[in-house]
């Protein structure tokens, strides 16, 4: 009996029930569930949730939060999207807040894959806590915000068993129309690539708060506002273009200079609002980087271009993507991009070239998973979010800073204040 057949002649729970059963050493059948625990039921984490929800064998089973408001918000949400889609709903046990509820939901046997998806200042330390329990891990970027962080996550990729799988939330790569083109690019559509230029205007993100809320409780809820929490927008939002560049030229940047400031902001926090970079990648290749993070909604655009020596490579977000030159090619299958202009969306979907980038992440996800054919990108996410450290160190201290000053530097933000007090 297929999964369909069984669910349309059983009743939704039994059915749900049936289908997570649980299962040993990570060996799944084709009608099993995979067991998904979401930590960080916000925008970005309901939104990818769904996504494995709707277009895999993930079935959300519980859910963490810091914030007693957030928890039972994202427990409605998959509560409506579990009976929609004829699964149970989420065991009350199984929704866990407070400081240690990734610890609750990393020590809970009826879950198979945690999807981390808080502020990035605490990417690394649940990253560890998920990756101790033998649990699959889906985790957004950045793999840490400082250098501390980068060294510990490295540390923690080491331990990743062969039966685990551990993914980077990097959906810019499973994009059908980028992957295309960068499959081209790979194959030397460009001949001796020399120059990239990459480009993330986004508008000003919208303050979140809560009535009473004391001053800890609103620097985290605008987290990213905060250098600390998000790392800035070059590292917490930039870092989509940054990894598409290393992945495409093949390395990360040697060296790096940048300009930028907080020029428009006057809110709340320290984060730049625009930065300027200009990364220097082994043979002299060079990525010309600019960014901003203000104004109104409208400005959106993000994107890169390489030039090389037999042809150019056009990869924005929305709009045509092409290679031209001496083995011209574009993009042409619409069923794989969205109609629309490319709306720029606060909870991470994008229209356009991205429209399909979630869904084929998570099913490969899925498929290492269910096939035992286990990822494990935390060093890729490591050198990227490094990779972007670069380019806020040479900003920041306003000189050119190398791979290697980076590293001796060893970088470190804290967050100033006690978790504890959220209890
Ligand atoms: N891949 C992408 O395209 C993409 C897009 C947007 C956001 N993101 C990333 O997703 C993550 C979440 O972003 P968001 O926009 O959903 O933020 P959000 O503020 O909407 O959600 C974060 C959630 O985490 C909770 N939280 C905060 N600290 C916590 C802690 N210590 N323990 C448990 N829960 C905690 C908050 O209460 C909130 O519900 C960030 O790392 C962000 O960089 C990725």
């Amino acid at each position: 009996m297929n999964r369909r057949h069984f669910i349309q002649s059983g009743s939704a729970a039994a059915s749900a029930m049936l289908l997570v059963k649980s299962r040993t050493a990570f060996a799944y059948d084709a009608n099993s569930a995979v067991r998904h625990g979401l930590l960080g039921c916000g925008n970005r984490g309901t939104s990818v949730a769904d996504s494995f929800s709707k277009n895999t064998s993930a079935q959300v089973v519980a859910l963490a939060d810091l914030f007693p408001d957030n928890l039972a918000a994202g427990r409605q949400h998959f509560n409506e999207l579990n009976a929609g889609l004829g699964r149970a709903a989420v065991d009350s046990k199984l929704l866990f807040h407070g400081p240690h509820a990734f610890e609750q939901l990393a020590a809970s046997h009826e879950v198979d894959l945690i999807q981390i998806s808080t502020p990035p200042f605490f990417h690394v330390e649940h990253l560890d806590t998920a990756v101790s329990s033998g649990k699959h891990v889906y985790c957004e970027k950045p793999v840490g915000i400082d250098i501390r962080q980068a060294r510990q996550a490295l540390e923690i990729a080491k331990r990743v068993k062969s039966t685990q799988s551990v993914d980077v939330g990097f959906q810019c790569r499973n994009a059908p129309p980028i992957a295309a083109a960068a499959e081209k690019i790979k194959a030397g559509a460009l001949g001796k690539i020399a120059l990239v230029a990459g480009r993330y205007y986004a508008p000003a993100s919208k303050e979140k708060n809560r009535p009473g809320a004391g001053p800890d409780e609103y620097r985290l809820r605008n987290w990213l506002w905060d250098r600390a929490l998000s790392g800035d927008i070059l590292v917490e939002q930039n870092i989509h273009i940054i990894d598409l560049a290393n992945w495409l030229v093949g390395a990360h940047p040697l060296k790096a200079t940048a300009t930028g400031g907080r020029n428009i902001l006057t809110h709340y926090g320290n984060c730049w609002d625009n930065y300027q970079v200009d990364f220097t990648y082994p043979s002299d290749v060079h990525l010309s980087f600019s960014s901003t993070q203000f104004g109104l909604d409208g400005t959106f655009d993000a994107g890169l271009r390489l030039f090389g020596a037999n042809g150019a490579a056009t990869i924005p977000y929305s709009g045509p993507l092409q290679i031209t030159g001496t083995q011209a090619w574009a993009w042409q299958d619409s069923s794989a991009t969205a109609p629309g202009s490319g709306q720029f969306a606060a909870n991470g979907a994008f229209s356009d070239n991205l429209a399909f980038a979630d869904r084929e992440k998570e099913r490969i996800f899925i498929d290492s998973i269910t096939s035992g054919n286990s990822h494990n990108q935390i060093a890729d996410g490591v050198e990227t979010a490094l990779s972007c450290m670069l380019g806020r160190m040479a900003g920041l201290t306003g000189r050119e800073v190398t791979w290697e000053d980076l590293l001796a530097h060893g970088e470190t933000y804290d967050l100033g204040f006690r978790l504890d007090q959220f209890a």
